[in-house]
């Protein structure tokens, strides 16, 4: 492996320092950052410090398929080491073997719709490789889980870097659909949030859960309430700075529930929703009258992400919404 200096860093600095060095042109770009003890190791052009680093893979994968493939998907996903696609693409005369290697992995999946029942299970079929269990990292934090089981949305991905960079330090968090621990362990690994209370029915994200914690070294702050969240919230009252409803279509079943886990002070909520395009900033208006009447306070909208298109016209929002 190539040698390089190396900045070391706190992990929740992490993403912020790695930005700083590429502006500031001192970031060695061929190479990968790597957690080194507690600190994460960015390779940069000059230091002292010198350590050995992976290089960051830059052949393209497609023009590799196509050396193996009459007709190649041009887009994948990737979890951990597996590589993931689309509906319908059909692989049955594929030398997978060969394709693992060309695109660095070790097991192939096709993605299926997901559940439509509350617990939206993955509809993931693997084609190569023995199990689904994946440990994949993204935005310095290890999530674990069997993708062929559990949904790990990737178009995510910028509402789970958001969740992590929010000042969450020293907060009491109650998620209330926390699946393998989407925001629970941003929040917990780089928000330094003192406690995360998270509720799933799920069985099989709670599995996944546990081990996610433990990986990231976090489990003592963090206490699962397993089953459906209409019981398991109703104990959790005047306890939490801040809320996470992260179920779509829609959370409205949790809202009243949400509130009232909130401290007496109040907080914050991240209310998920699917919403027409077009209906948005009307969605917003509704939601937030709806939350004042509701709380008996002062309801104020300081933020809306579009997190994804789900469908056509329809996008994946979340509104903050703070109570006071
Ligand atoms: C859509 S997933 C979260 C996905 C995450 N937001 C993402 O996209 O990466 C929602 C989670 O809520 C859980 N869930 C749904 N209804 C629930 C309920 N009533 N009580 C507790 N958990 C629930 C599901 O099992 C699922 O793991």
């Amino acid at each position: 492996m190539p040698t390089s200096y190396a900045f070391l860093c706190a992990r929740d600095e992490a993403s912020k320092e790695y930005d700083r060095l590429k502006h500031e042109g001192l970031l060695n770009s061929d190479l990968k950052p790597m957690p080194y003890g507690e600190h994460i190791a960015i390779p940069v052009k000059v230091g002292e410090l010198e350590l050995e680093f992976q290089t960051v893979e830059r052949n393209n994968p497609h023009d590799a398929l196509k050396e193996i493939l009459p007709n190649p998907p041009k887009k994948w996903e990737r979890l951990g080491d597996m590589v993931i696609f689309q509906q319908g693409t059909d692989t049955t005369n594929w030398p997978l073997a060969e394709v693992t290697a060309a695109l660095n992995c070790n097991r192939v999946a096709i993605q299926n719709e997901i559940d439509s029942d509350i617990t939206r299970k993955s509809q993931l079929e693997l084609v190569h490789g023995k199990d689904g269990w994946v440990v994949h990292r993204e935005n310095f934090v290890d999530y674990e889980f069997d993708a062929t089981q559990v949904m790990f949305s990737s178009g995510n991905v910028t509402e789970r870097r958001r969740m992590g960079e929010l000042q969450t330090k020293g907060e009491i968090i109650v998620d209330a659909f926390c699946g393998i621990g989407y925001y629970t362990l941003q929040f917990l690994v780089r928000g330094e949030a003192e406690h995360v209370h998270a509720c799933e029915i799920n069985p099989e994200s709670i599995f996944a859960l546990k081990k996610g914690l433990e990986r990231n070294g976090v489990s003592e702050n963090c206490t699962i309430y397993p089953g459906d969240n209409r019981q398991t919230m109703k104990g959790l009252q005047g306890i939490a700075d801040r809320v996470i409803l992260g179920l779509i279509p829609s959370s409205m079943n949790a809202w009243g529930l949400a509130i009232r886990c909130l401290k007496k002070s109040g907080g914050m909520l991240h209310i998920h929703m699917n919403v027409h395009e077009n209906e948005i900033e009307k969605w917003v208006e509704k939601t937030t009258e709806w939350f004042a009447t509701a709380s008996g306070k002062t309801a104020t909208a300081s933020h809306v992400e579009t997190v994804k298109k789900y469908s056509p016209h329809i996008m994946h929002v979340v509104l903050d919404l703070r109570i006071d």
